[in-house]
């Protein structure tokens, strides 16, 4: 873990994009979000679908939270993942900063009325303190600018006993090639705006419990930081 204290690591000393700059690299067509999304998840996370539904399927309260939800792709095969395995219903309010993404999800879900939507940056919900049973973000905490203050609201508008799943990128592992494509899709990301950092795995956990958060479950898959917490 590095010597920084957590007050001194919010401040953002990377050079990296505002939230505004970072919504505006999420502008794209939704069908090459989904093509470019897919290779990313290979070879940046290395990781796959499958591994995603069962970090993110099990983990919906009756009222769900889904952070940075994007064009809800990845929701919509969550959702029904849950559904061919007759888990509760639940109902789900999506959030995101970029507009154009949002459009996408509220069309892709559009006559049901089990999912909303809001337009929201991650570190300001406009929802009340301790007001939802769960909260996903996917693929996603690594894009966020303000990410302390974004672990700090999420867990405000979760209940007590709430609990929260992640998938965090971490700085490329392994050996060559796959460490080597890594790194150059992460230096690619960052300076398109889509990813803001990847992050060492002793950070991003103190930043969860500096947050207010306990953890449940932890593990390391491929370059991703899988974990659950609960507010306590
Ligand atoms: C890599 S995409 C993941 C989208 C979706 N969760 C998925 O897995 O397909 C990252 C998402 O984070 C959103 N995002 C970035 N900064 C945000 C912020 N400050 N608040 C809310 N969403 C944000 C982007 O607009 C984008 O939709």
């Amino acid at each position: 873990m590095s010597d920084h204290s957590i007050d001194d690591r919010a401040i953002d000393t990377t050079g990296g994009k505002t939230k505004e700059e970072i919504a505006e690299a999420y502008r794209s067509e939704p069908w090459w979000y989904d093509v470019r999304g897919f290779f990313i998840l290979l070879f940046a996370y290395n990781s796959s679908l499958g591994a995603m539904m069962r970090q993110f399927g099990p983990n919906y309260g009756s009222n769900h939270l889904e952070v940075a939800c994007g064009t809800g792709t990845l929701l919509e095969m969550v959702l029904k993942w849950r559904k061919r395995r007759r888990l509760p219903p639940t109902r789900v309010t999506g959030v995101d900063y970029a507009e154009s993404m949002l459009a996408g999800a509220v069309r892709r879900f559009a006559g049901r009325s089990d999912v909303s939507f809001q337009h929201a940056d991650a570190a300001a919900l406009p929802f009340a303190t301790n007001w939802f049973d769960s909260a996903n973000i996917a693929n996603s905490l690594h894009c966020l600018p303000n990410v302390d203050a974004a672990l700090k609201d999420i867990c405000r508008v979760l209940k007590p006993g709430g609990t929260f799943a992640a998938n965090v990128l971490l700085h490329p592992r392994g050996g060559w090639p796959l460490k080597n494509v890594a790194q150059r899709i992460d230096d690619w990301g960052m300076r398109k705006g889509i990813l803001y950092t990847p992050y060492e795995k002793d950070d991003i956990r103190a930043r969860i419990v500096a947050a207010g958060f306990e953890l449940v479950s932890e593990e390391v898959s491929g370059n991703c930081y899988n974990v659950i917490m609960r507010k306590p």
